[in-house]
Protein backbone atom coordinates (compact mmCIF):
# COMPACT_ATOMS: atom_id res chain seq x y z
CA UNK A 1 0.00 0.00 0.00
CA UNK A 2 1.24 3.24 -0.92
CA UNK A 3 -1.50 5.93 0.51
CA UNK A 4 -4.81 5.14 2.19
CA UNK A 5 -7.68 7.16 0.00
CA UNK A 6 -10.30 5.03 0.47
CA UNK A 7 -10.69 1.95 2.75
CA UNK A 8 -11.68 -0.33 -0.34
CA UNK A 9 -7.68 0.45 -0.98
CA UNK A 10 -7.11 -2.11 1.71
CA UNK A 11 -8.08 -5.95 1.81
CA UNK A 12 -9.49 -7.66 4.78
CA UNK A 13 -5.70 -9.52 5.62
CA UNK A 14 -4.23 -5.97 5.22
CA UNK A 15 -6.98 -4.37 7.63
CA UNK A 16 -6.22 -7.47 10.40
CA UNK A 17 -2.36 -7.47 9.76
CA UNK A 18 -2.96 -3.31 10.73
CA UNK A 19 -4.85 -4.62 13.61
CA UNK A 20 -2.59 -7.12 14.43
CA UNK A 21 0.24 -4.26 14.81
CA UNK A 22 -1.56 -1.97 16.49
CA UNK A 23 -2.33 -4.26 18.98
CA UNK A 24 1.41 -5.02 19.64
CA UNK A 25 1.97 -1.64 19.86
CA UNK A 26 -0.48 -1.15 22.56
CA UNK A 27 1.29 -3.71 24.53
CA UNK A 28 4.35 -3.27 23.80
CA UNK A 29 5.12 0.84 23.04
CA UNK A 30 9.12 0.44 23.95
CA UNK A 31 9.45 -1.85 20.63
CA UNK A 32 8.46 0.79 18.68
CA UNK A 33 9.70 4.26 20.31
CA UNK A 34 11.83 4.49 17.79
CA UNK A 35 11.15 3.01 14.31
CA UNK A 36 10.04 6.70 13.16
CA UNK A 37 13.47 8.48 13.96
CA UNK A 38 14.34 11.30 11.55
CA UNK A 39 11.23 10.96 10.02
CA UNK A 40 8.52 13.28 9.67
CA UNK A 41 4.79 13.81 9.37
CA UNK A 42 3.10 16.71 7.73
CA UNK A 43 -0.08 16.68 8.84
CA UNK A 44 -2.27 19.24 6.43
CA UNK A 45 -5.54 20.45 8.08
CA UNK A 46 -7.79 22.68 6.04
CA UNK A 47 -10.66 21.45 7.80
CA UNK A 48 -11.32 22.00 11.77
CA UNK A 49 -10.07 18.38 13.76
CA UNK A 50 -9.57 17.59 17.20
CA UNK A 51 -9.29 13.62 17.71
CA UNK A 52 -7.74 12.91 14.09
CA UNK A 53 -4.91 15.47 14.01
CA UNK A 54 -3.32 15.44 17.03
CA UNK A 55 -3.82 11.35 17.02
CA UNK A 56 -1.36 11.40 14.48
CA UNK A 57 0.55 14.10 15.71
CA UNK A 58 1.01 12.06 19.18
CA UNK A 59 1.09 8.58 16.92
CA UNK A 60 4.64 9.84 14.53
CA UNK A 61 5.91 11.46 18.30
CA UNK A 62 5.28 7.71 20.10
CA UNK A 63 7.60 6.40 16.74
CA UNK A 64 10.14 8.85 17.67
CA UNK A 65 9.43 11.04 14.44
CA UNK A 66 8.55 14.51 14.04
CA UNK A 67 5.68 16.87 12.70
CA UNK A 68 4.92 20.00 11.10
CA UNK A 69 2.27 20.95 9.28
CA UNK A 70 -1.19 23.56 9.67
CA UNK A 71 -4.66 23.11 11.47
CA UNK A 72 -6.27 25.48 9.17
CA UNK A 73 -6.48 26.57 5.34
CA UNK A 74 -6.15 30.46 6.55
CA UNK A 75 -3.14 29.98 7.50
CA UNK A 76 -1.70 28.48 4.61
CA UNK A 77 -1.02 29.32 1.03
CA UNK A 78 -4.38 27.95 0.24
CA UNK A 79 -5.75 31.16 1.30
CA UNK A 80 -3.57 32.88 -1.29
CA UNK A 81 -5.13 30.78 -3.86
CA UNK A 82 -2.51 27.54 -4.25
CA UNK A 83 -4.37 24.44 -4.91
CA UNK A 84 -3.93 21.27 -3.80
CA UNK A 85 -2.02 19.60 -6.52
CA UNK A 86 1.01 22.24 -5.37
CA UNK A 87 0.48 22.72 -1.75
CA UNK A 88 1.28 18.59 -1.45
CA UNK A 89 4.46 18.56 -4.28
CA UNK A 90 6.03 21.28 -2.47
CA UNK A 91 5.35 19.64 1.42
CA UNK A 92 6.57 16.05 -0.18
CA UNK A 93 9.76 18.25 -0.16
CA UNK A 94 9.84 18.55 3.99
CA UNK A 95 8.38 15.49 4.93
CA UNK A 96 8.05 11.68 4.51
CA UNK A 97 4.36 11.36 4.99
CA UNK A 98 1.37 13.38 4.62
CA UNK A 99 -1.62 13.30 6.34
CA UNK A 100 -4.82 15.31 4.88
CA UNK A 101 -8.38 16.47 5.36
CA UNK A 102 -9.84 18.58 3.05
CA UNK A 103 -13.54 20.12 2.57
CA UNK A 104 -13.61 19.09 -1.03
CA UNK A 105 -14.75 15.45 -2.03
CA UNK A 106 -11.45 13.77 -3.58
CA UNK A 107 -8.89 16.36 -2.67
CA UNK A 108 -6.50 13.70 -0.99
CA UNK A 109 -6.68 12.08 -3.99
CA UNK A 110 -5.77 14.72 -6.68
CA UNK A 111 -3.12 15.14 -3.77
CA UNK A 112 -2.06 11.63 -4.17
CA UNK A 113 -1.39 12.13 -8.16
CA UNK A 114 1.53 15.15 -7.69
CA UNK A 115 3.15 13.94 -4.29
CA UNK A 116 6.14 12.16 -3.89
CA UNK A 117 5.40 10.81 -0.16
CA UNK A 118 2.61 8.91 0.90
CA UNK A 119 -0.57 10.56 1.40
CA UNK A 120 -3.22 9.42 3.96
CA UNK A 121 -6.98 10.91 3.49
CA UNK A 122 -7.81 12.41 7.07
CA UNK A 123 -11.32 13.09 5.77
CA UNK A 124 -12.59 14.72 2.45
CA UNK A 125 -15.57 16.49 2.47
CA UNK A 126 -18.71 14.46 3.25
CA UNK A 127 -17.31 11.64 0.99
CA UNK A 128 -14.51 9.40 3.17
CA UNK A 129 -12.70 9.25 6.18
CA UNK A 130 -10.67 5.76 6.03
CA UNK A 131 -8.46 6.40 9.44
CA UNK A 132 -11.48 7.08 11.16
CA UNK A 133 -13.04 3.78 9.87
CA UNK A 134 -9.91 1.95 10.63
CA UNK A 135 -10.34 3.36 14.09
CA UNK A 136 -13.82 1.97 14.28
CA UNK A 137 -13.11 -1.50 13.13
CA UNK A 138 -10.17 -2.18 15.90
CA UNK A 139 -12.82 -0.99 18.50
CA UNK A 140 -15.09 -3.31 17.11
CA UNK A 141 -12.22 -5.75 16.85
CA UNK A 142 -10.90 -5.49 20.30
CA UNK A 143 -14.24 -4.69 21.83
CA UNK A 144 -16.58 -7.40 20.39
CA UNK A 145 -13.63 -9.96 19.91
CA UNK A 146 -14.34 -10.57 16.07
CA UNK A 147 -15.22 -8.52 12.98
CA UNK A 148 -17.98 -11.13 11.91
CA UNK A 149 -21.63 -11.39 12.71
CA UNK A 150 -22.24 -7.81 13.79
CA UNK A 151 -25.66 -6.57 13.04
CA UNK A 152 -24.74 -2.93 13.18
CA UNK A 153 -26.96 0.16 13.77
CA UNK A 154 -25.84 3.68 12.54
CA UNK A 155 -27.97 6.59 13.92
CA UNK A 156 -28.03 10.14 12.69
CA UNK A 157 -26.61 12.20 9.73
CA UNK A 158 -26.17 9.20 7.35
CA UNK A 159 -26.42 12.04 4.30
CA UNK A 160 -23.16 13.70 5.19
CA UNK A 161 -20.81 11.56 7.45
CA UNK A 162 -18.40 10.53 5.95
CA UNK A 163 -17.29 8.28 8.99
CA UNK A 164 -20.48 6.54 8.29
CA UNK A 165 -19.56 6.08 4.39
CA UNK A 166 -16.35 4.19 4.87
CA UNK A 167 -17.76 2.49 7.86
CA UNK A 168 -20.35 0.73 5.49
CA UNK A 169 -18.09 0.34 2.68
CA UNK A 170 -15.45 -1.71 5.63
CA UNK A 171 -18.30 -3.98 7.36
CA UNK A 172 -19.51 -4.74 4.13
CA UNK A 173 -16.27 -7.25 3.53
CA UNK A 174 -17.44 -9.09 6.75
CA UNK A 175 -19.50 -12.21 6.42
CA UNK A 176 -22.74 -12.09 8.73
CA UNK A 177 -22.71 -7.84 8.77
CA UNK A 178 -26.26 -6.34 8.39
CA UNK A 179 -27.06 -2.97 8.82
CA UNK A 180 -30.12 -1.14 10.49
CA UNK A 181 -29.57 2.53 9.15
CA UNK A 182 -31.49 5.20 11.39
CA UNK A 183 -31.95 8.48 10.23
CA UNK A 184 -34.45 11.11 9.70
CA UNK A 185 -35.57 11.18 5.52
CA UNK A 186 -33.77 13.86 4.77
CA UNK A 187 -30.62 12.54 6.08
CA UNK A 188 -30.39 9.17 4.45
CA UNK A 189 -27.55 7.04 3.20
CA UNK A 190 -26.38 8.69 -0.32
CA UNK A 191 -27.88 6.18 -3.15
CA UNK A 192 -23.97 5.04 -3.86
CA UNK A 193 -23.28 4.04 -0.51
CA UNK A 194 -26.24 1.73 -0.86
CA UNK A 195 -26.20 0.76 -4.22
CA UNK A 196 -22.27 -0.38 -4.75
CA UNK A 197 -21.39 -1.30 -0.99
CA UNK A 198 -25.15 -2.44 0.52
CA UNK A 199 -27.10 -3.90 -2.37
CA UNK A 200 -23.74 -4.95 -4.21
CA UNK A 201 -22.68 -7.12 -1.55
CA UNK A 202 -26.58 -8.61 -1.07
CA UNK A 203 -26.03 -7.20 2.85
CA UNK A 204 -29.19 -7.43 4.92
CA UNK A 205 -29.97 -3.72 6.12
CA UNK A 206 -33.17 -1.54 7.12
CA UNK A 207 -34.07 1.67 6.91
CA UNK A 208 -36.06 3.28 9.98
CA UNK A 209 -36.64 7.11 11.62
CA UNK A 210 -36.91 4.77 15.15
CA UNK A 211 -34.00 4.44 17.07
CA UNK A 212 -36.11 3.22 20.29
CA UNK A 213 -37.21 0.36 18.29
CA UNK A 214 -34.30 -0.63 16.34
CA UNK A 215 -31.69 -0.65 19.70
CA UNK A 216 -33.12 -4.14 20.90
CA UNK A 217 -31.99 -6.46 17.81
CA UNK A 218 -27.96 -4.16 17.46
CA UNK A 219 -24.56 -5.71 18.04
CA UNK A 220 -23.70 -2.01 17.57
CA UNK A 221 -24.97 1.26 18.03
CA UNK A 222 -22.96 3.76 16.33
CA UNK A 223 -23.92 7.39 17.09
CA UNK A 224 -23.24 10.35 14.52
CA UNK A 225 -23.43 14.06 14.60
CA UNK A 226 -25.64 16.12 12.38
CA UNK A 227 -22.77 17.93 10.29
CA UNK A 228 -23.72 21.43 10.45
CA UNK A 229 -20.85 22.89 7.92
CA UNK A 230 -22.53 20.63 5.23
CA UNK A 231 -25.63 22.10 4.98
CA UNK A 232 -27.18 24.39 2.37
CA UNK A 233 -29.49 25.98 4.88
CA UNK A 234 -28.60 26.80 8.64
CA UNK A 235 -33.15 26.51 9.13
CA UNK A 236 -32.84 22.79 8.12
CA UNK A 237 -29.78 22.59 10.35
CA UNK A 238 -31.38 23.24 13.37
CA UNK A 239 -34.72 21.64 12.48
CA UNK A 240 -33.12 18.18 12.13
CA UNK A 241 -29.90 18.70 14.74
CA UNK A 242 -31.76 17.19 18.07
CA UNK A 243 -33.82 14.42 15.71
CA UNK A 244 -31.72 11.55 17.86
CA UNK A 245 -30.56 11.88 21.56
CA UNK A 246 -29.04 8.64 23.30
CA UNK A 247 -30.06 8.82 26.84
CA UNK A 248 -29.82 6.04 29.54
CA UNK A 249 -33.72 4.84 29.02
CA UNK A 250 -33.36 4.29 25.02
CA UNK A 251 -31.03 1.56 26.24
CA UNK A 252 -33.25 -0.46 28.83
CA UNK A 253 -33.85 -2.95 26.21
CA UNK A 254 -30.34 -3.23 24.43
CA UNK A 255 -28.67 -5.92 24.52
CA UNK A 256 -26.35 -6.45 27.55
CA UNK A 257 -23.09 -6.51 25.45
CA UNK A 258 -24.07 -4.03 22.47
CA UNK A 259 -21.40 -1.21 21.84
CA UNK A 260 -22.16 2.50 22.03
CA UNK A 261 -19.79 3.75 19.52
CA UNK A 262 -19.43 7.48 18.43
CA UNK A 263 -16.71 8.96 16.79
CA UNK A 264 -16.68 12.52 18.06
CA UNK A 265 -16.95 15.29 18.41
CA UNK A 266 -20.56 14.53 19.75
CA UNK A 267 -23.07 17.78 20.16
CA UNK A 268 -26.10 16.74 21.99
CA UNK A 269 -26.90 12.81 20.00
CA UNK A 270 -25.57 10.93 23.26
CA UNK A 271 -26.66 12.31 26.60
CA UNK A 272 -23.70 12.55 29.04
CA UNK A 273 -25.43 10.68 31.59
CA UNK A 274 -24.43 7.60 29.07
CA UNK A 275 -20.81 8.08 29.75
CA UNK A 276 -20.45 5.84 32.45
CA UNK A 277 -22.38 2.63 31.21
CA UNK A 278 -19.77 -0.02 30.38
CA UNK A 279 -21.25 -0.12 26.48
CA UNK A 280 -20.39 3.05 26.00
CA UNK A 281 -16.82 2.74 24.37
CA UNK A 282 -16.51 6.53 22.30
CA UNK A 283 -13.18 7.31 24.57
CA UNK A 284 -11.81 3.71 24.29
CA UNK A 285 -12.12 4.29 20.22
CA UNK A 286 -10.54 7.96 20.52
CA UNK A 287 -7.43 5.88 21.90
CA UNK A 288 -7.51 3.12 19.98
CA UNK A 289 -7.34 5.80 16.81
CA UNK A 290 -3.55 6.49 18.37
CA UNK A 291 -2.14 2.96 18.01
CA UNK A 292 -4.12 2.34 14.40
CA UNK A 293 -2.59 5.13 13.13
CA UNK A 294 0.81 4.39 14.88
CA UNK A 295 0.69 1.23 12.85
CA UNK A 296 -0.81 2.90 9.17
CA UNK A 297 2.32 5.55 9.49
CA UNK A 298 4.75 2.38 10.14
CA UNK A 299 3.48 0.49 7.03
CA UNK A 300 3.44 3.37 4.98
CA UNK A 301 6.89 3.99 5.62
CA UNK A 302 7.72 0.41 5.67
CA UNK A 303 9.11 0.62 8.90
CA UNK A 304 7.07 -2.67 9.63
C1 LIG B 1 -15.48 12.88 12.33
C2 LIG B 1 -15.16 13.60 11.04
O1 LIG B 1 -14.31 14.50 11.01
O2 LIG B 1 -15.77 13.22 10.04
N1 LIG B 1 -14.62 13.25 13.37
C3 LIG B 1 -13.47 12.55 13.55
O3 LIG B 1 -12.59 12.56 12.72
N2 LIG B 1 -13.37 11.80 14.65
C4 LIG B 1 -16.91 12.96 12.72
C5 LIG B 1 -17.55 14.32 12.79
O4 LIG B 1 -16.91 15.35 12.61
O5 LIG B 1 -18.75 14.33 13.06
Amino acid sequence: MKNLIDICDMSKNEITELITLANDIRANPEKYAEKCKGKKLATLFFEPSTRTRLSFEAAMYELGGNVLGFSEAQSSSAAKGESVADTVRAVSCYADIIAMRHPKEGAPLVASMTAGVPIINAGDGGHNHPTQTLTDLITINNEKGRLTGHTVGMCGDLQFGRTVHSLIAAMSAYEGTSFVLISPDELKIPDYVREDMIEKNNISCIETTDLESAVPRLDILYMTRVQRERFFNEADYIRLKDSYILTPDKLVSAKPDMIIMHPLPRVNEIDVSVDDDPRACYFRQALYGKYIRMALILNLLGRV
